[in-house]
């Protein structure tokens, strides 16, 4: 086959993505069209690569009572939500806002789990009133006052207790959630003692026990350490008769944005059933909350090359994107692939730090990176179809990218780029 027909995948695990000659594709439609035709920037989603990330978990969960609950925060546009819910997912919410986005997506209320530590009266109001089929309860504050909230409705909550297991993910301190500095989940410690106050109180039922221990996890260990510390305390508390119907272990699991190679999820979930049915406990419903595997590496935000300023120092390459619309090298210096759309074998490369126009030298999207490009050529920011869109901010007064997901031949737009005006509509003068 020539170079220009044969397609090159350019990230492990992310075969919607590949190079076909000079040309950046996903799923088959070349990037740079796609920026003349929408805008820049622009977020573009290949929708058989989230369904292909979520099979790969339902596969390896078939044949067992299983929920995977999208953990929305990742990408909660609706067309995403809409691909999950079709693909049989339920969803992990942490706000009233994020259940509102379910059920306009057309999910279903008895498939959602809601997390977080911080939930207010009235959120947990709206989630009882839509019949969620779980509240993550994160500490003994909380199982009282979703009792009383429960009670005033008339009903029971169910209710699992997210565990903080102590377990160390390995990761970034500010994604890591499972050790005992953290502000989440109950300590296992205290954990019985709080599962008999639940048991106790007659707003709740008691349905599961939960953990998540942070995220862009790469290795196996981390989880079945955790998940070996929930057993241990489902068997403490059903040896006091309370009985737990499911363990949910969480989301976490990394992608690749550079070197790292975390298991795949059909990997991954394939020793967590070995360990539960180890220990005998392979007839529990088991709840996965998976986020960034299940989007990341499906989504690319493009954008145009505004201006190259060579320096003394450095040399900038200056984006229409910024840390605005992709904040996650600016929050936590995170790594994130950078790729012409169009490659320009011509060219010699460069050495680049690739910024946006925010008024902050925080404002980076890339550092001394080698990049063959031209002013007006597009680049593609991998790996951003999580925590992407999802963290974007108006500072600057930057309205938002557009959002395009392709799905085979189809492409639609599933989200219009925000207008200037839209952004101080709620705004109000003061009246003199
Ligand atoms: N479940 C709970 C309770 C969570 O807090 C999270 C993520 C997830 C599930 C999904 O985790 P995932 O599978 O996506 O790793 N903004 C950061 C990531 C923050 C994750 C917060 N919690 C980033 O861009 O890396």
């Amino acid at each position: 086959m020539s170079a220009a027909g044969q397609a090159a995948a350019v990230l492990p695990g992310a075969p919607h993505l590949a190079r076909r000659g000079a040309t950046l594709q996903l799923e088959g439609h070349a990037l740079a069209e796609l920026a003349r035709r929408f805008g820049t920037p622009l977020y573009v989603y290949s929708r058989n690569a989230m369904r292909a990330a979520v099979g790969a978990y339902q596969r390896a969960l078939a044949g067992r009572p299983h929920l995977v609950c999208y953990a929305m925060k990742a990408n909660s546009n609706l067309a995403v939500l809409q691909t999950f819910a079709e693909a049989g997912c339920g969803f992990d919410i942490v706000s009233a806002g994020e259940l509102a986005r379910v059920l306009a997506a057309g999910g279903r209320a008895d498939r959602i789990v809601f997390s977080g530590v911080g939930k207010r009266r009235d959120e947990m109001a709206l989630a009882l009133e839509a019949g969620v089929r779980c509240f993550n309860v994160e500490s003994e504050g909380e199982l009282r006052v979703l009792d009383e909230v429960a009670r005033a409705h008339g009903v029971r909550a169910p209710m699992s207790l997210r565990v903080n297991p102590d377990v160390d993910a390995g990761t970034h301190p500010y994604i890591s959630t499972g050790l005992k500095g953290n502000k989440f989940g109950v300590a296992h410690g205290q954990a019985l003692a709080a599962y008999r106050l639940a048991a106790e109180l007659p707003g709740l039922r008691v349905e599961g026990i939960d953990c998540h221990i942070g995220s862009q996890i790469t290795q196996i260990e981390p989880y079945l350490d955790a998940l070996d510390r929930l057993l241990d305390l489902v068997e403490s508390v059903e040896a006091e008769g309370i009985g737990l119907r499911h363990v949910d272990v969480g989301g976490g699991l990394g992608i690749t944005y550079t070197d790292e190679s975390p298991p795949a999820a059909d990997v991954l979930v394939g020793r967590l059933l070995g360990r539960l049915d180890a220990r005998g406990h392979g007839h529990r419903e088991v709840l996965l909350e998976p986020g960034r595997s299940l989007v990341g590496n499906a989504g690319v935000l493009v954008t145009e090359v505004l201006y190259l300023k060579p320096g003394e120092v450095t040399n900038f390459c200056v984006v229409d994107a910024a840390m605005n619309d992709l904040t996650r090298p600016a929050l936590y210096d995170a790594y994130m692939g950078i790729e012409p759309c169009e490659a320009r074998p011509g060219l010699l490369p460069q050495r680049w730090d690739v910024v946006g126009p925010v008024c902050e030298s925080g404002d980076w999207l890339g550092r001394q990176r080698d990049l063959a490009v031209a002013v007006g050529d597009h680049l593609a920011i991998l790996s951003a179809g999580a925590y992407g869109m999802a963290m974007a901010s108006n500072y600057n007064t930057r309205p938002r990218a557009a959002e395009v997901m392709v799905d085979g031949a189809a492409v639609h737009l599933i989200r219009e780029r925000e207008q200037p005006a839209e952004l101080f509509a709620a705004e109000r003068l003061i009246q003199h």
